[in-house]
């Protein structure tokens, strides 16, 4: 069988979301958000830890914060979410709203430096997605806020920027929003593969 057959059906059973969910926003040029993968691994590990208090410390336009709300849709579970940025924080609260999510996530606008020090815990999950050099400093208060076997989730901890926007290069995504190597990389990067992209579905 060949290898695309594979990649077709998997494709097929959980449809990408990112894209959409990007096209719908206003502000469509501000978009760091977690590829449709990790949002994937980020609800299965929410379902896995019956989680149903997370908070979140870098919201963005909130692509991952509805994937973490929608993780604890059945248990009613809640989101605290920090985002500095006024403008993709507004962004974010109008998707929360488009998304029915509203009553779901607290969005909490501000430095995180300022505001994660002083949050009562205890959250069943921290998804730490802020500016990496921020991971070591906020690192004792994730740990304080987290219950007693919390899960604590940092995205892109390993691959520096430039080495994961030349990965994403490599991987034909030399069009990856917000890449430093974006013009240069985009001639050499291979053609998308053939075929028709599933369709998207699901409420956001
Ligand atoms: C990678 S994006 C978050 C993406 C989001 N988690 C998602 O996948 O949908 C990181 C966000 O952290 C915000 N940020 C950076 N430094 C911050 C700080 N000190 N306090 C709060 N937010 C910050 C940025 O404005 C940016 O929106």
């Amino acid at each position: 069988m060949h290898p695309d057959t594979f990649t077709n059906y998997l494709a097929h059973l959980y449809p990408p979301r990112r894209q959409r969910y990007i096209q719908t926003c206003e502000l469509k040029e501000f978009v760091p958000v977690v590829e449709d993968d990790v949002a994937r691994v980020l609800g299965l590990l929410i379902r896995l830890v019956s989680a149903e208090r997370v908070l979140e410390i870098g919201t963005s336009i909130g692509f991952s914060t509805i994937q973490l709300a929608e993780a604890m849709e059945q248990r009613g579970g809640r989101v605290v979410t920090v985002e500095f940025d006024p403008l993709v924080a507004e962004q974010a609260l109008k998707n929360f709203e488009r998304c029915g999510m509203q009553d779901r996530i607290q969005l909490l606008a501000g430095d995180a430096m300022d505001i994660v020090p002083r949050l009562p815990g205890a959250f069943d999950a921290i998804f730490l997605d802020v500016d990496k050099h921020l991971y070591a400093p906020l690192l004792e208060d994730c740990i304080r806020l987290l219950r007693p076997g919390g899960l604590l989730m940092a995205e892109v901890t390993l691959v520096p920027r430039k080495t994961r926007f030349r990965l994403l290069a490599g991987l034909g995504r030399a069009d990856f929003p917000g890449n430093p190597l974006r013009v240069r990389t985009a001639k050499t990067a291979p053609p998308a593969a053939p075929g028709r992209p599933p369709a998207a579905t699901g409420r956001c």
